[in-house]
């Protein structure tokens, strides 16, 4: 129980760098001798779910770490009612060897979320990509396991982990990133895809639904915004559908880049899923404003000179940070447009420093989302609550 003694209360500002900023206050409630002072920060900038007024919920990807730093933890409570854990429902994690699960991280992410009223999303049942599934899942032995054995480690991994949590997370990201990147293939060459086909996506749909019978089932991919790509999650929707199977959203990831966000592809996209009858979620949202788009041009020559290039190592300049407001305004009134269908807007990472594109493909200082490394809220934020308290034309 928190204490608080009205007469001793003190508020202060945070000594923090940067920090003196009359959004951000502290509250410290002195305690009973031998009991650790409660420090509550108390932040008094607008906040983001109060602005969404409940039209689409508002979440955020965060790790376990939130919970032992209070200045992360009134960010997050101020502005989200939505969480995504960043990695530790990943498979990697929850069952690395066959039979082996381990839920310890997971199971602490679910009790601070549901202590604090924040709704989970569950990430993810299955990564489809090579490097994102054990490699026992295709091993039998010393031979390549048969499709019977690997659909049957499939179901049992989807009935442990969703099963453990069934009732308690709002949505699944039940597959992720199983579409092809090139327009010529429909789904990803993986090991899946060689042994089972489409039949993987649909079986890990439908045991999805038997183990969490209320979770909203996602489909999770990127740039379904391509023409080619989208025509792809659209044949993947209606097959999905056709075998009776439970989908009923799909995840566009969004992460996207400055100066490049696809505008006309997202809501070609918006369309058809409001068309097809299925809801959007924007699951892992942000804004590279390090560029990685040539990093991946004429087969990887530039990336050694990129490896080293690094240009705002410290402050982004205003200018990009105006730009980047600007760009996630326009984002957001496209949201808006499409309320009907879209349910989620996840941001990927709570503030610049923790993105995962600091790292992510190469080592740089990025400032991709809408707090800085301080906790401040940037530019970009300001453009989008104004945006959300905008009436709707
Ligand atoms: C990323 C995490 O942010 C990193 O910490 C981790 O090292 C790799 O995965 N698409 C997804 C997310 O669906 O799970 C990824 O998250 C980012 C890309």
């Amino acid at each position: 129980m928190k204490r608080v003694h009205s007469l001793m209360r003190v508020t202060f500002f945070l000594a923090l760098p940067g920090m003196m900023h009359s959004h951000l206050m502290a509250e410290e409630t002195p305690a009973s001798p031998g009991v650790a002072p409660q420090t509550e920060i108390v932040r008094t900038e607008k906040s983001l779910k109060e602005a969404v007024a409940k039209r689409f919920k508002m979440g955020v990807s965060v790790n376990n770490g939130v919970m032992t730093h209070p200045a992360e933890a009134a960010v997050l409570l101020r502005h989200f009612d939505t969480v995504t854990p960043e990695n530790c429902m990943k498979m990697n994690v929850t069952q690395p060897t066959e039979g082996v699960f381990r839920f310890e991280e997971a199971d602490a992410f679910v009790s601070y979320a549901q202590k604090n009223n924040l709704e989970i999303v569950g990430h993810t049942l299955l990564w489809a990509r090579p490097e994102n599934t054990p490699e026992w899942f295709f091993k039998d032995g010393d031979a390549p396991a048969s499709a019977e054995l690997v659909l049957k480690r499939l179901e049992t991994h989807i009935s442990t982990v969703a099963g453990r949590y069934k009732g308690k997370l709002a949505m699944w990201d039940v597959v992720n990133e199983a579409l092809a990147d090139s327009d010529e293939e429909y789904l990803r060459d993986t090991e899946w895809t060689r042994l089972l086909g489409e039949e993987y996506i649909i079986k890990s749909f439908e045991y999805a639904r038997k183990a969490d019978p209320d979770a909203l089932l996602i489909y999770n991919d990127y740039r379904c915004d391509r023409p080619g790509k989208l025509k792809k999650l659209i044949r993947l929707v209606q097959s999905i559908r056709a075998k009776g199977a439970p989908i009923d959203a799909i995840g566009l990831q969004a992460h996207y880049e400055y100066g490049m966000i696809p505008f006309e592809g997202i809501e070609a996209t918006l369309q058809a899923m409001r068309e097809l009858k299925v809801k959007v979620v924007f699951s892992e949202l942000d804004m590279d404003v390090v560029t990685r788009q040539r990093w991946y041009e004429d087969d990887g020559k530039h990336q050694e000179e990129l490896s080293k290039f690094d240009p705002y190592p410290s402050e982004c300049p205003p200018e990009v940070l105006e730009s980047q407001a600007a760009q996630y305004a326009r984002l957001f009134a496209l949201i808006l447009k499409y309320e009907d269908v879209v349910e989620r807007v996840t941001f990927w990472n709570l503030h610049d420093g923790q993105s995962w594109l600091n790292d992510w493909p190469w080592k740089r200082h990025n400032h991709p989302l809408l707090f800085d490394r301080n906790l401040r809220p940037k530019p970009a934020f300001d453009a989008v609550i104004e945006t959300l308290e905008t009436p709707v034309q």
